[in-house]
């Protein structure tokens, strides 16, 4: 096994607390799958990812350069204008975001709202978030939320080489700040070299915490690799489009300061 792999092999960034999905929640997914519209792996293999693949293929339509900036903020140079008769004629996308960890769903469900003509794919380990999430889209009538069950490194690894996102984000990732659980965290040299080889060149990555040490560990991560330029370094100002979670809410009742960093994919690999 090559060591990079092994490096996002060997540890979890995350435990499995919630219990399994209750029936409703099975009928949900079943449901919103055969609209078309959500899509969750399940007890997922290799031809559940194939076909994911397949779908995104199918209704991405590639856009190479997505970003301009306005505000000091990246801002995408495609508008829900602009992309009126591709949604209307063929329902694709020109641009396809993939939020990590998007834990009850809030952040994802509040891009989805804010950016029409963007496909937003979910991941997230935990059912009760998945739920959460779908329950939220299907409330609010969003067709552009897919969202997926799983860790996410897999699903990174089987899109590696097929599919590129023109946005990543990874809004208070686990922060893991206890010294010996340390190495359950996400984002790592490894971790960010494959999120890399699913971004097109000039994507975005952005990535929120309010540890600051992990937000350090990162920015070093990013800062020296050949596949990314940060942005307003060292930390970025809140984008706009970030929407506040319940758990930075709880964040900021705690006292802690949120840091944001903004990347962009150099066309280096
Ligand atoms: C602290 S929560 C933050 C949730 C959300 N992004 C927010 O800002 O409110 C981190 C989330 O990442 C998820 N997570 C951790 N490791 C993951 C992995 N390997 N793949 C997918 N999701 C993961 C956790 O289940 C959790 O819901």
């Amino acid at each position: 096994m090559p060591e990079e792999k092994q490096g996002l092999r060997r540890i979890r960034s995350y435990v499995i607390r919630t219990p399994r999905a209750s029936k409703s929640h099975d009928a949900l997914i079943q449901s919103a799958h055969s609209e078309g519209i959500y899509y969750s792996l399940h007890n997922y293999g290799d031809r559940e990812v194939a076909n994911l693949l397949e779908y995104l293929q199918s209704v991405i339509f590639p856009h190479p350069a997505p970003w301009t900036y306005a505000h000091e903020t990246p801002v995408f140079s495609v508008s829900a204008e602009d992309n009126k008769p591709l949604q209307e004629n063929k329902s694709a996308y020109p641009l396809f975001w993939i939020d990590i960890g998007f834990g009850n769903g809030d952040s994802l469900i509040k891009f989805a709202q804010q950016f029409p003509h963007i496909l937003f794919l979910g991941i997230e380990v935990h059912e009760l978030g998945v739920r959460q999430a779908l329950s939220k889209a299907s409330r609010y009538e969003l067709d552009n939320v897919l969202v997926v069950r799983g860790d996410v490194l897999d699903l990174l690894e089987a899109f590696a080489g097929h599919i590129r996102v023109h946005a990543v984000t990874a809004l208070f990732p686990d922060p893991w700040p206890k010294k010996r659980h340390q190495k359950r965290r996400l984002f790592t040299e490894a971790s960010l070299s494959l999120v890399a080889k699913i971004m097109h060149p000039g994507a975005m990555f952005g990535f929120a915490s309010d540890w600051q040490p992990y937000s350090e560990e990162v920015g070093a991560f990013l800062s020296s690799s050949e596949s990314f330029e940060v942005l307003f370094s060292p930390y970025a100002p809140r984008p706009f489009w970030r929407a506040q979670t319940k758990y930075e809410k709880k964040s900021i009742a705690d006292g802690r300061l949120t840091r944001d960093i903004l990347a962009t994919r150099t066309d280096v690999l």
